[in-house]
Parts: structure tokens; C-alpha cells; sequence
């Protein structure tokens, strides 16, 4: 096992790599714990969970939602939670981000640790104190930083993953990568066969460097002032084909990538060796290059970013694989090379 700490303001977050489910208990304190998860999670896994009450919630994107978070806290108070009863959220993205919102706020905050079991979720969902829920059609419109005490990523429970829902995690993996490390992407591009297999030492590797990428971005700027909307790279086209399909948030991802690695090319800032290596490996990690949605009806939804100042928008730039450059780009200057591009 090997583990990352993540040192913020005013919390530490242990992120521990290789640990297992069955350990889980090990972490939590004496007294009240709660499991939040989902239907999938327990139909593969209740018999290795603690003795806790556990609340489930529905699975997909559409459960992530405030209906959900008011089910929790009406079972919270069914099952007397009180400021010292702990949280623990098992599975993947969906959970965390809803399990990390609903102990946040639950009594004006409970202590709480997560179970990560996607591959998405290890390398990315889990990890940075990011909590929240959609609302309306935005995405994670309501939510909190707050730091999980531990992340339990158990590379076992990600051999009953859809094979879908596996692959999905490789484009937060790739992104990593693109933005924050040519080695790691060095290495993907060397190991997609084991990759894909889930070779378990390649797999250990790979979660690994992208966790500490991100603790890495996270210690710098939690709350995200700056640095860390590096993380957000093909995330503003991403969202809008989220938002317009059931595409998997790692398969929105790999399309946003790929666009915005052509927009970083068509900027100056990238080459288009680069720009195509990056499509290239996406490829071959079987994630979708090509955007499913008109770009033009993409485009409106864009406006509402969350990441929007005025009349232009944040936008992650590639300058080289391994480094990312944030600037801002008008609404007038994106439309313009978006039609160019499609
Ligand atoms: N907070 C953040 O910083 C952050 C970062 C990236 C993504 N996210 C969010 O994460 C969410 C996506 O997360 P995800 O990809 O993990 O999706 P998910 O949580 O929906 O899990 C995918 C599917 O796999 C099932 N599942 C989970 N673990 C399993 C296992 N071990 N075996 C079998 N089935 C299992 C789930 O029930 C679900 O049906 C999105 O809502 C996205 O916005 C958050
Ligand atoms: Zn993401």
C-alpha cells in the first residue's frame, strides 16, 4: 500500500493506495459511524462492510441531486445521527461528491472518509475535497470544499466495474498527464495493453501519480483561486456534452479533451505533434475522440460555466504535454474557433 497526505488549511487528508474495503474499520473511530452508498456498491459488496446502518442512494447522474441529499438527512435523523457520528461514504464519484456534501452540512459538519471504488473516482472524484450535488441543469451548482480524513482507494473492487465505467477513468488519468506530468503520460502511452487489462502494478502506478498530481494542485490552491482550474482542462466543452447526452463524465472528458488540445493547437500555444498524441492515446484507452453533440448547441450551455467572468471564460490551454496555461478567452474568439473547428 502506499499513501498520500494532503495538507490544506486546516485539515489533513490521507489518500491510501492499495488499501482494501475489508480494512475499512482500522480508520474509523469508536461510536457512531453511518455508511452512505449506492445499490451497486451493496449488491457486490454489503457483506464486506462494516456492521453499520447504511443508507443507499439510486445510481447515474440524475440521483445527484438535493432530492437526494434531503433522503440522507431524513435517514440521518432516523437513525439519530449526532455531531459525533461519522460518515463514510463507499463508492464512486456519485457518492463522494453527495456523501462529502450531505456530512458537510448535516449539523453544521461531520467527520467523515471515503471508500473510493471507481477507477474515476480514485484517481480524481475522491480526492481534493470537492462535495456537491447538480442543480438544475448545472453541474455540482451546489456543493463545499472539505477534505475527507482518509480515501481508501481499493484496487480490487475495480475489477466489477462496467467495462464502460472503467475506461472512463482512464481520460482524468490522461488529463493528469497532459496537464501535469509527461512522464505519466510517457508511461500511459507505453502501458496502454496492461493499462487496460489492469495489470495490478501498472494500475497501482498510474493511480498513484495521478493522485499525487492532484494533491500536488490541491495543496497549492484548495479552493480553487488559480492554479488548480488546471484540473478543469476540456472540462467547459465537457460539461456541456454531459448536459446534452448520457455520456459518462470520463467519455465527456476525452471529447473536451481532444477539442481543447485542437483550440490550445489552433491558439499557437500547442504543437500539433502534441495535440495528436493526446487524441491518439485516448484512442487507444477506447475512450470516444470525436464529439458526439453539435458544438454549436454545445455552445450555449457553455455560458453558464461556473468559470465565466462577464463576456469571456477561464479556459485551460496546453502549452507542451506536461504543462497547462489558464487564460481567459471571449465568447466572440471561442464561437469563431469552434465553427473553424467543426
Ligand atoms: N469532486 C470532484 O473533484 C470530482 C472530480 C471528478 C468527477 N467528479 C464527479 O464524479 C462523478 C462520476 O463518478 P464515477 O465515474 O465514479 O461514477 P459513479 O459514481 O456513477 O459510478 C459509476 C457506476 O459504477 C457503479 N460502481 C461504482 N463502484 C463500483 C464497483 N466497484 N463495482 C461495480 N460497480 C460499481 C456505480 O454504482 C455507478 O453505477 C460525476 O458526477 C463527476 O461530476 C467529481
Ligand atoms: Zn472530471
Amino acid at each position: 500500500m502506499r499513501s498520500i497526505t494532503i495538507t490544506t488549511e486546516n485539515k489533513q487528508s490521507h489518500v491510501l493506495i492499495g488499501e482494501r474495503l475489508q480494512n475499512l474499520r482500522s480508520y474509523l473511530p469508536d461510536g457512531k459511524v453511518i455508511i452512505i452508498t449506492d445499490d451497486n456498491i451493496l449488491r457486490y459488496y454489503a457483506a464486506d462492510m462494516p456492521p453499520f446502518p447504511i443508507i443507499s442512494i439510486g445510481t447515474g447522474e440524475k440521483h445527484k441531486t438535493l432530492e437526494t441529499l434531503v433522503h440522507i438527512f431524513e435517514k440521518l435523523i432516523e437513525h439519530e445521527a449526532d455531531r459525533t457520528t461519522y460518515i463514510v461514504g463507499i463508492g464512486g464519484g456519485i457518492v463522494c461528491d453527495v456523501a462529502g456534501f450531505a456530512a458537510s452540512v448535516y449539523m453544521r459538519g461531520l467527520r467523515f472518509g471515503f471508500v473510493s471504488s471507481t477507477l474515476l473516482s480514485q484517481v480524481d472524484a475522491s480526492v481534493g475535497g470537492k462535495n456537491g450535488v447538480n442543480f438544475r441543469r448545472f453541474k455540482n451548482m451546489l456543493g463545499v470544499f472539505n477534505q475527507p480524513e482518509f480515501v481508501i482507494c481499493d484496487p480490487f473492487m475495480l475489477k466489477t466495474l462496467e467495462k464502460n465505467e472503467f475506461i472512463a477513468g482512464f481520460a482524468e488519468i490522461v488529463k493528469a498527464g497532459a496537464i501535469k506530468s509527461a512522464p505519466l503520460f510517457e508511461y500511459l502511452e507505453a502501458n496502454v495493453d496492461k493499462a487496460l487489462s489492469a495489470h495490478e502494478e501498472v494500475l497501482e502506478k498510474i493511480v498513484y501519480e495521478s493522485v499525487r498530481i492532484k494533491a500536488d494542485v490541491v495543496e497549492n490552491d484548495e479552493k480553487e483561486k488559480g492554479l488548480r482550474r488546471i484540473l478543469n482542462f476540456g472540462h467547459t466543452f465537457a460539461h456541456a456534452f454531459e448536459n446534452m447526452s448520457d455520456l459518462l463524465h470520463g467519455e465527456a472528458v476525452s471529447m473536451g479533451m481532444v477539442l481543447a488540445s485542437r483550440l490550445s493547437c489552433k491558439m499557437g500555444y500547442l504543437s500539433k505533434t502534441d495535440s495528436d498524441r493526446i487524441e491518439n492515446l485516448l484512442s487507444r484507452l477506447q475512450l470516444p475522440v470525436k464529439p458526439v453533440v453539435e458544438l454549436r448547441k454545445a455552445f450555449e450551455p457553455m455560458k453558464q460555466d461556473k468559470k465565466r467572468e462577464g463576456n469571456a471564460v477561464f479556459m485551460v490551454f496546453l502549452k507542451q504535454i506536461g504543462e497547462a496555461v489558464i487564460e481567459k478567452i471571449t465568447y466572440k474568439n471561442l464561437e469563431e474557433v469552434l465553427n473553424d473547428l467543426c
